[in-house]
């Protein structure tokens, strides 16, 4: 059986993680797969997380099953933290959440059910967007098509054009959105796009799904869940797929959310059977230890209090990392203007670089990025930025 199976080239994302590790230059630097790092190069456990971890292990009376829907304690307070506990939505309980294995679990199971609903779905992802959408979501077999989302030659959004081809979307497609922190480019929505959007969901009829994949690395909490909460408020129906992966720092657990908006309770209510239905079919439920962390924190005030304050000086670092990039590539004398990525928003960015240059800086400076020059910002640092900052002009000067 297995004989005519051809290997398959690694991951273009996951792939980085370990040739970096395999590299023996002292000087490498990380700047791969997206997550956080600190001053040292570390991804430490948030203080909250550590607590809450050692509050659920005292608190936890048995290991049975918990069902495909997972933690209540987690679904009720993730719901909270994206819509805002006082939303409409949540109010007419228009809203089912349920744990899933990370945002990409969220994202699978969300297709599954989009592809019960309609049949010939087609969504519709922005160009640029995250490699791993493309699988998640083409997968479980509905069709995909692009919209025009980042201009990769003058770093800016290309909101018209999006709007344009948005407008052709016919009612029953899906769009596939980046909540904030687009990844890879970085290069957000502001409200006033969000709000031309909704509208033309609004009036056309296609149904948004939404990816909040880093609530609280950009601009804030709530700042951050803009969209999410505008469009659950203003449209009949919603789809939101969410990771505790990078706010809560809980990579390796696997934790996320999807949630479906309903127009009415009852659809809500239908949309959860069909949800613990595929889950079952598929992974049969989810597990609880991340799911109950977080539950753990967002439930108790000083923990939650913790958690926001270290989300915020991570949130801040991000920032000034990316001011401090833009400032080392000047001094350096990189003959391009990048003052775009001080303007943009999370863990990515895009250099600009072809694949050859992203090839070369690999193969002289041992400085590692994804093929397309996204970068993570938070992989630099304090100590390594005049490095990078050299490198990255030598290499467009070549
Ligand atoms: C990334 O984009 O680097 C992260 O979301 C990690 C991943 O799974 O790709």
């Amino acid at each position: 059986m297995f004989v005519s199976l051809k290997a398959l080239s690694p991951d273009p994302i996951l792939g980085l993680i370990a040739d970096f590790v395999k590299d023996g230059n002292p000087n490498k630097v990380d700047l791969g797969v997206g997550v956080y790092k600190d001053e040292a190069g570390a991804t430490p456990i948030m203080a909250a997380v550590k607590k809450a971890e050692a509050i659920c292990y005292e608190a936890e009376q048995t290991k049975s099953y918990i069902g495909p829907a997972g933690v209540p304690e987690f679904n009720e307070t993730i719901r909270d933290l994206m819509l805002g506990a006082d939303h409409p939505a949540l109010r007419d309980q228009r809203v089912t959440t349920v744990l899933t294995p990370g945002g990409c679990g969220a994202l699978r199971v969300g297709a599954e059910l989009l592809k019960r609903c309609g049949g010939d779905v087609t969504i519709w992802v922005s160009d640029p967007t995250w490699a791993n959408h493309v699988p998640l979501l083409g997968n479980a077999g509905l069709k995909l098509a692009q919209y025009p989302y980042y201009d990769r030659a003058n770093n800016r959004l290309r909101f018209d054009e999006m709007m344009t081809t948005l407008g052709s979307v016919p009612a029953g497609d899906v769009v596939l959105l980046h909540g904030c922190c687009h990844n890879p480019c970085g290069a957000d929505l502001n409200e006033e796009q969000w709000q031309a959007i909704t509208s033309l969901a609004e009036k056309n009829g296609f149904l948004p799904f939404i990816d909040l994949a880093y609530q609280g690395f950009g601009r804030g909490i709530d700042e951050d869940a803009y969209g999410p909460r505008l469009m659950a408020e203003k449209l009949p129906e919603l789809i939101l797929a969410s990771s505790c992966s990078k706010n809560f720092g809980l990579y390796r657990e696997r934790v996320g959310s999807l949630s479906v908006v309903g127009a009415k309770a009852a659809d809500a209510q239908a949309s959860l059977t069909h949800i613990n239905n595929i889950v079952r079919g598929n992974y049969s439920m989810p597990p609880s230890h991340g799911g109950a962390i977080v539950g753990a924190i967002l439930q108790d005030d000083a923990l939650r209090q913790s958690w926001t304050n270290e989300l915020a000086a991570m949130r801040g670092r991000l920032s000034s990392l990316r001011t401090l990039l833009v400032d080392k590539l000047k001094e350096a004398g990189a003959a391009r203007d990048f003052s775009f990525i001080d303007e943009q928003y999370g863990m990515f960015s895009f250099l600009g670089l072809s694949p050859e240059q992203v090839g070369q800086l690999r193969a002289e400076y041992s400085i590692y990025m994804v093929d397309s020059s996204r970068i993570n910002i938070a992989g630099v640092s304090h100590g390594n930025v005049d490095y990078v900052a050299a490198a990255i002009a030598k290499t467009i000067a070549d």
